[in-house]
């Protein structure tokens, strides 16, 4: 009996789903696998969780943890077990290892016709299969109960099979023929930073070049994957946006959605904070409905968050418009630099927060002091391919530390925005288009270009 107000069933992970989400089509099972600590019963609760928030009955059979333990762990990593299972489409039952392989079959038999679930997790098969000892015609029969499961339920089997530490190879037998696809989690330090990446052995009817990705246990977020689609060819950039001020419309005449600008500054001129930037990025929001995104490398979200209202309301603008408006436009993310392997694309973290037209990397001297030069320039790309794929603008604003920086995220940059410290204090600044020649914007059209952008936001708000 199929729910009828069921979706389709997910993976609940973006990655994966857009990926694999063929696979879940039709009925399946799929292995996950791992060494301990490796995220397997961290995977197989989120796509629990995400079907039964879907409307699609999810049973949780472990041999392992209580229910009491899992549910903690999986609520900080924002998925609310308890709320689902009182929904009645989340089912947690825990078996004690010792029971006799025929009875927990029997058992488990008997959950599934009365419970009638969608997708039923077996957490984990070792369990099971050290229970049928070495009986190879027993192994045999157990393989196939579990492939044959999933056409019973018509949905989805996931096996969680562990994989002992020191070993990269699974023993289960027909399960990895017979299996649509087979998930590996491994965990491993790089420069000093644990990496989580994901093995795809096989997968029934996707394309995929890449057969490792990298992958994140975020509290709050949980299971955080993306594909690492960096095209192969450079793609061109999309439509051309307003850029507001008269001053910059004739230096560099236009802006392309998918385009890089690079803003560099001196140290000692912090444009984040002096609210310009701010009321620029609203002006060009506003003028072109746009939502932007800022990920900052140095300030958590929420002070961003007051830079920008309390640079809207400097002009005059009421504090709860500025706040709604700020709201509408952007959203925002501190990120330590020093706490995120080089491995990991910023991008990765930007993805789940939805669609975007822009995003801001403020502070990216920070990333470039904490990686390799190489790591540093293959990630600017990787992101910048990246995002001019789908059509997203990337504003990168740094600090000027070292030639070398410089003169690297600006030859990655088709806008170069030079701000400059005169010798009152005042900004100005040199652009360029890639190829172009470089154009002064002296402080006195700033002035003008920031009255402009002050009309904007008065007229708008
Ligand atoms: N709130 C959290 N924030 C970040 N990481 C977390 C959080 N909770 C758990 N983790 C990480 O998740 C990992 C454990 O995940 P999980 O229990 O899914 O692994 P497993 O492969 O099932 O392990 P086992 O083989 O022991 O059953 C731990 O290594 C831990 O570092
Ligand atoms: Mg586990």
């Amino acid at each position: 009996m199929v729910n009828n107000l069921s979706k389709d069933l997910i993976f609940g992970v973006y990655g994966l789903d857009k990926m694999f989400g063929d696979l879940l089509a039709s009925p399946s099972a799929i292995v996950i696998a791992g060494h301990p600590g490796s995220g397997k019963t961290t995977l197989a609760s989120t796509i629990c969780y995400a079907n039964a928030v879907n409307g699609n009955k999810c049973l949780y059979i472990s041999f392992q943890e209580g229910k009491e333990r899992l549910f903690n762990v999986a609520k900080k990593l924002g998925l609310d077990m308890h709320s689902a299972e009182s929904s009645g489409y989340l089912k947690f039952v825990k078996f004690p290892v010792t029971l006799a392989i025929d009875s927990i079959v029997s058992e488990i038999s008997a959950l599934i016709t009365s419970y009638t679930p969608r997708i039923v997790v077996i957490d984990s098969i070792n369990v099971l299969l050290d229970a049928v000892g070495k009986s190879l015609a027993k192994r045999a029969w157990l393989q196939n109960y579990f492939y044959e499961l999933s056409n019973t339920i018509n949905g989805l089997v996931i096996l969680i099979a562990e994989l002992p530490f020191g070993h990269e190879t699974l023993d289960l037998g027909s399960l990895e023929f017979v299996a649509d696809a087979i998930f590996i989690l491994k965990h491993r330090i790089e420069k000093g930073f644990l990496v989580r990446y994901m093995e795809v052995r096989k997968a029934r009817g996707a394309l995929i070049m890449v057969s490792e990705f990298p992958f994140m246990i975020v509290e709050g977020a949980g299971f955080v994957l993306h594909p690492i689609e960096v095209p192969l060819t450079i793609s061109p950039e999309g439509e051309r946006l307003d850029i507001v001020c008269d001053s910059f419309k004739n230096s560099i005449g236009y802006v392309r959605r998918g385009e890089v600008i690079y803003v560099s500054h001196p140290p000692n001129a912090r444009i984040f904070e002096r609210r310009e930037m701010p009321i620029y990025l609203l002006a060009f929001a506003l003028k072109n409905n746009l939502r932007i995104f800022v990920l900052s490398f140095r300030y958590s979200a929420e002070t961003l968050k007051n830079i920008f209202i309390e640079g809207i309301e400097s002009l005059g603008i009421d504090s709860s418009k500025a706040k709604k408006a700020v709201e509408k436009h952007f959203s925002f993310m501190g990120i330590n630099p020093f706490a995120i392997s080089p491995s990991y694309y910023p991008y990765q973290l930007v993805r789940p927060l939805g669609a975007v037209d822009a995003i801001v990397f403020h502070g990216l001297e920070t990333r470039y002091m904490s990686m390799s030069y190489r790591d540093y320039v293959a990630r600017f790309f990787e992101v910048a391919s990246r995002l001019k794929d789908e059509k997203v603008l990337d504003i990168v604003v740094a600090s000027r530390i070292s030639k070398k920086q410089y003169n690297t995220d600006a030859s990655l940059s088709d806008i170069v925005v030079k701000v400059l410290l005169g010798k009152k204090g005042e900004i100005y600044a040199r652009i360029w288009r890639k190829g172009g020649e470089p154009q002064l914007l002296t402080s006195e059209t700033l002035v003008k270009c920031y009255d402009e952008m002050k009309k904007v936001l008065v007229d708008n708000i």
